[in-house]
């Protein structure tokens, strides 16, 4: 299944980021720790392509450690770029930020020539939090409704330092069905574009494999429980959690909501649902897919010659 989220006011985002880009020193791109490649939008990545970056995995606090090392080094290895992870309880976080800002334009460092920081990541992935953490106030609105800020705010954090937050921009056209399923998982698509059972579905068939023992100890399941195709470990952690209708009939939207909640919340454990090598192994998948079609067209084409 392909979730598609792109709603007319993610194109005034694109346009407002495009705006503001040329006078910018630094982008911070917020990502999600717990699925970096699916929260890095391409879209954006042309837009700031010839700008320094810094690469935020924010909500590392929910990550799984090693693979958030692994994503740091991936991502450390790109032109113009440093990783970092973000944690909105790290009270080191603020000046660790402000002096990499300061250390990639160092020119900036004036009133006449404030450092221009952007600030941006798709929905709910913690701009408006790390804002309020770095101007000091309550400053930027914070809400879990994905794409709460809309409009590009200016704010300063020191005479030579502005701020500039953008509104929250999603994919235009999500080509991975696991990119649309990881967003949605992590709570970056609006709920309307969602089927929670099919979501959950694929978080219990990923977390079966890449994390049986804590999906056991969740919710009081047994090691052979993860042989089960994935709607019957739905069923069974209805049962396991009480969601039971009248009649006995398991509750599988209110046991998807469950499964889906405790994930978000870090319940289950500290999990990313994406690597560095899977991605690569899924980018050559669908490179092989769109060659086998090309070459069926091509094929096509010539026999109605
Ligand atoms: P946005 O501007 O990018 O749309 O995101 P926003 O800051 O509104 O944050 C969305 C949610 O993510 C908020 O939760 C926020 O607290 C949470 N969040 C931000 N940074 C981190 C982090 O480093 N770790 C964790 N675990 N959560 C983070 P909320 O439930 O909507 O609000 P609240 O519980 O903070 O009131």
């Amino acid at each position: 299944m392909m979730i598609q989220w792109f709603p007319g006011h993610m194109n005034r985002a694109k346009r407002a980021i495009q705006e503001l880009v040329s006078d910018i020193d630094v982008v911070i791109e917020l990502l999600d720790a717990r699925a970096p490649f699916s929260s890095c939008n391409p879209l954006l990545q042309s837009i700031i392509k010839k700008k320094k970056k810094i690469r935020l995995l924010n909500k590392s606090d929910l990550a799984d450690p090693k693979v958030t090392q692994a994503w740091l080094e991936y991502f450390q290895k790109q032109k113009d770029t440093i990783a970092i992870t973000g944690d909105k309880d790290d009270k080191k976080q603020k000046n660790t930020i402000i002096r990499l800002c300061r250390e990639l334009a160092p020119t900036r460092n004036s009133f006449e020539k404030p450092l221009r920081v952007m600030i941006t990541g798709i929905p709910n992935v913690g701009k408006s939090t790390l804002i309020n953490q770095l101007v000091g106030k309550k400053s930027a609105k914070t809400g879990d409704i994905p794409a709460v800020t809309k409009a590009n705010q200016r704010l300063v954090l020191a005479d030579d330092f502005l701020i500039y937050d953008t509104p929250g921009m999603m994919w235009q056209k999500i080509q991975f069905s696991q990119v649309g399923f990881h967003l949605a998982i992590c709570n970056s698509i609006g709920r309307n574009a969602l089927d929670e059972e099919l979501m959950a579905h694929y978080l219990l068939n990923y977390l079966k494999v890449a994390h049986p023992e804590e999906l056991c100890t969740r919710y009081k399941l047994k090691a052979e429980d993860m042989f089960l195709a994935d709607n019957q470990l739905l069923n069974q952690l209805g049962k396991k959690r009480g969601c039971i209708m009248p009649g006995g009939v398991i509750d599988i939207q209110k046991a998807s909501e469950i499964a889906i909640q405790d994930f978000r919340e870090g319940r289950i454990g500290k999990i990313s649902l994406e690597t560095p090598d899977m991605w690569e192994r899924w980018i050559g998948q669908a490179q092989d897919e769109e060659k086998s079609v090309a070459l069926e067209e091509e094929k096509s084409n010539e026999a109605q010659v």
